[in-house]
């Protein structure tokens, strides 16, 4: 059974919403831990629409699984990885008006780059994974450039519009899976699970992890709201 991290960037992008202090992000990763999460995810993205500048470094503070800080591979982001210390980064490619990440990383185009950022995100003693489409190709180039890990993008799978396509989505997975194991590489999948696709993708041997964050932040508004409805009309008696 692969482990599960839940990224936590949409309690922040609620919190954002109003420029205030709630929701805090900080807070949720404690109770995400207390209720067995391996892990927490949040992606800095350079225009900081949901996760900030302190909320990394506050769980960095108190996370006790494992920190893991998506970012895009530019300078800024390098240097505030290297003065935080996450567990893991993993780097993804970031556009500035896209509603989540789209693709995954290119990194035939960008080897040589994604290879720096790998070696100075190392030598700071950082364990780094790329995110990437389920493809070989990326696979086998993400292997030279030194990463530790690959994410395999999930989104096609999540979104295949027939059995059919879901099928070849998950056969594709399966044989990327295989072929990074062949080649020494830790590998985790993540974009768009939700609770009817996740089994499936969880069934892939060799997958370590699973990153979900949209669908595990979307259930818990359904599942709480009843007891926060409640706590108020008490409180309004
Ligand atoms: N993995 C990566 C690299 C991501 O960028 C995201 C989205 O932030 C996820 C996993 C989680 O995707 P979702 O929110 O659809 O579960």
């Amino acid at each position: 059974m692969p482990k599960l991290n839940v990224n936590i960037d949409h309690v922040a992008t609620l919190r954002q919403a109003r420029g205030g202090g709630e929701p805090d992000p900080v807070f949720t990763a404690c109770l995400a831990e207390i209720a067995g999460a391996d892990g927490i995810v949040v992606h800095l993205r350079e225009d900081r629409r949901h996760i900030q500048d302190r909320d990394l470094s506050l769980l960095k503070q108190v996370v006790a699984t494992k920190l893991n800080m998506e970012m895009a591979p530019t300078e800024e982001m390098v240097r505030i990885a290297l003065e935080t210390k996450p567990d893991v980064v993993t780097l993804v490619p970031e556009k500035r008006g896209e509603v989540t990440t789209e693709g995954g990383l290119d990194v035939l185009s960008n080897k040589e780059l994604i290879g720096d950022v790998i070696k100075s995100l190392g030598n700071g003693g950082i364990f780094v994974s790329l995110f990437i489409n389920s493809e070989i190709e990326q696979i086998e180039c993400s292997k030279e450039t030194g990463a530790d890990m690959i994410e395999l993008h999930t989104g096609r799978y999540a979104e295949a519009k027939s059995a059919g396509e879901r099928e070849g989505e998950l056969a594709s997975l399966e044989e990327s899976v295989h072929a990074a194991l062949e080649l020494g590489l830790h590998v985790s999948a993540g974009h768009g699970l939700n609770y009817k696709n996740v089994s499936a993708v969880a069934d892939i041997e060799g997958i370590e992890e699973l990153n979900i964050g949209h669908s595990i932040i979307s259930r818990s508004v359904m599942v709480g709201m009843e007891r926060a409805v409640r706590e108020m009309i008490e409180l309004s008696k």
